[in-house]
């Protein structure tokens, strides 16, 4: 495995599944599985796989499993393993039927570059289903999102002797526009997008090519 790492997911990679399970009260796997249900069958691309959490839900295809960051991908059950970026991916063109990418797109570097490349990797037809946290479209309940967000975050990464790690965390949910605008006119038509969890913080879009 080639070293391009992330500083932040290589040092809370071994307790990065019990950390999410906990902030996530364990629906982090629900959450995933609402958008496993819209790929097509056969070979799909888990971009920012990570530990290969997606791995039990994924089982029904065949499964790439691609992070930047060794110390992620060597916990991973997945046998199809790949050290890259989503902006420069080392796969022919249209040699994907799908691709599922969750709780990755806020740390991604380039989301135009990674959109780009998702849509090269893709047969004609072929879908991109991402999953993601961010902010409640209410304003009210945005704030009172943030709020919570900026005392538990800091509080949870405490536990894992990593308080400024998850406090980039709280950060990062304010980073990106609201799913109903983030991929609008981009390269991949939005077939649909919807809310999930504790005030619709959680969200998930299908992309089609
Ligand atoms: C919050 S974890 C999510 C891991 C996994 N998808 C899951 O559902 O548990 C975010 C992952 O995105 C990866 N990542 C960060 N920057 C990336 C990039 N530019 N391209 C692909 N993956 C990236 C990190 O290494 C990390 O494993």
């Amino acid at each position: 495995m080639s070293e391009q790492s992330d500083p932040i997911f290589a040092r809370i990679a071994r307790r990065y599944d019990f950390i999410n399970t906990l902030l996530s009260f364990g629906r982090e796997q629900a959450w995933r599985r609402r958008g496993i249900v819209h790929l097509p069958a056969g070979r799909v691309l888990d971009l920012g796989s990570g530990t290969g959490a997606a791995d039990p839900v994924l089982s029904e295809f065949d499964v790439v499993g691609l992070d930047p960051v060794p110390e992620m991908l060597r916990l991973s059950p997945m046998s199809d393993r790949v050290v890259a970026i989503g902006e420069s991916m080392p796969f022919a063109d249209e040699s994907f039927d799908g691709v599922f990418s969750a709780y990755v797109f806020r740390n991604l570097t380039s989301i135009d570059e990674t959109l780009a490349e998702i849509r090269r990797i893709l047969r004609p037809g072929g879908k991109a289903v991402i999953v993601d946290l961010g902010r409640p479209r209410n304003p009210m309940l945005r704030l009172v999102h943030r709020i919570g967000s900026a005392i538990a975050l800091p509080l949870a990464g405490l536990i894992v002797r990593a308080p400024a790690d998850y406090w980039y965390l709280h950060k990062s949910l304010d980073k990106l526009p609201p799913v109903e605008e983030l991929y609008a006119g981009g390269p991949l038509t939005v077939e649909r997008t919807w809310r999930m969890g504790p005030f619709g913080f959680v969200y998930g879009a299908v992309l089609t090519k």
